[in-house]
């Protein structure tokens, strides 16, 4: 199998690594987290002028970790969608340029194709069919994964991203950013039956475009400021603990009972979670008991698979580049790309 450098600049992580096949040579991350924590969120132009800054040397890094060079490199690889248009750009252009002066072939990938693959890290010996969940900042998905490149996306959010929900509930109940790990700590010491909030169901019969197993949580997140304005307006103390608890036990629940329809309807034994919300201590434990009723498999790769990395895009150009896949140097970055269209990437 090849072995292959990637490059991941999608949002808020500069990370490269040095993958063969399922094996990580090396893999650096440069976390932008404290850049961005002093302004409650990602934002983009910095995210881009941050990983200008750090990826000629996160590259040195990921070689000097590996102990290997250039001639032992097959091929470059970086996210090319989706993602912040600025920050995509940065990664993207560098692979290129490095791909033409070492006559290597170039790959693009798709980021969410990366966080799928980041599942075969931790369990090298799995393989298609399985159903993968992605729950990060950014997306919210359920996926039929067939093989490599051929993907059907059973369910997905009509609004916010499971983490994003996180985030913004995070910054109502004023706990700083990013929200998921916080409420995660503080849901434990809270009663998750506190306050009854609603999961967040929609109509699913005749709406074109939409899947049947879609999760929707920004009526969560208004029931959530509500219940918070109306404690506030009695002129109570607003149970902060109790209002995480019930919060995270609500998009756990309504996570679970999707991923669970999910693989039962299409005979799917194996669940795969990814994404920084697949750390999330109320998730995984609804979702184990979930799968050991119903006799599924479930599998929660660490914590350093399910963010934001380069070995998972390395992960998936390896196995492309074995496929005979490559991109064109044409090929630009997409802010949105559909997981249906990853072979739109490649040439041949
Ligand atoms: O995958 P990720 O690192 O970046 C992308 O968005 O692609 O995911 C980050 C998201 C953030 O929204 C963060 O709040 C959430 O994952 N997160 C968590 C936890 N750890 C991270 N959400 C809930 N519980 C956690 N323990
Ligand atoms: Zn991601």
């Amino acid at each position: 199998m090849p072995t292959v450098l990637a490059i991941e600049t999608s949002c808020d992580e500069t990370a490269v690594a040095i993958v063969n096949n399922r094996e990580i040579k090396s893999s650096i991350i440069s976390s932008q987290i404290p850049v961005h924590r002093q302004y409650g969120g990602v934002v983009p132009e910095v995210a881009s002028r941050s990983h200008l800054e750090t990826i000629n040397y996160t590259i040195s890094q990921a070689f000097e970790e590996s102990g290997l060079s250039w001639e032992q490199i097959d091929g470059v690889a970086a996210t090319s969608a989706p993602g912040l248009v600025g920050a995509l750009l940065v990664g993207l252009t560098a692979a290129k340029t490095l791909a033409m002066l070492h006559e290597k072939p170039f790959l693009g990938v798709h980021h969410l194709e990366g966080h799928i693959y980041a599942t075969y890290l931790s369990e090298p010996s799995l393989n298609p069919p399985f159903l993968s969940l992605l729950v990060s900042g950014g997306h919210t998905s359920f996926i039929h994964v067939r093989e490599c490149g051929n993907y059907e996306t059973l369910g997905g959010t009509r609004d916010d991203a499971a983490g994003e929900a996180f985030d913004k509930v995070a910054r109502l109940l004023k706990l700083g950013y990013p929200g998921g790990p916080i409420i995660d700590q503080i849901a434990k010491e809270g009663n998750p039956l506190a306050f009854a909030l609603p999961e967040g169901r929609v109509s699913l019969p005749n709406n074109a475009g939409f899947h049947r197993y879609d999760a929707s949580f920004s009526g969560l997140k208004t029931a959530v400021l509500r219940l918070v304005q109306n404690i506030e307006a009695e002129g109570r103390e607003v149970p902060v603990r109790d209002v995480a608890a019930s919060f995270q036990h609500t998009v756990a629940r309504a996570l679970t009972k999707r991923t669970i329809a999910c693989a039962l309807d299409y005979g799917l034994n194996t669940i795969a979670i990814g994404g920084g919300v697949a750390a999330n201590s109320g998730l995984r434990s609804h979702l184990s008991v979930a799968c050991a009723e119903n006799n599924l498999r479930v599998l929660f790769p660490p914590l350093k698979y399910c963010t934001d990395n380069a070995a998972m895009i390395g992960c998936a150009a390896s196995e492309h580049l074995a496929l005979g896949h490559t991109s064109p140097l044409t090929l630009g970055v997409h802010s949105r790309l559909a997981l249906t269209q990853v072979m739109s990437l490649y040439q041949n």
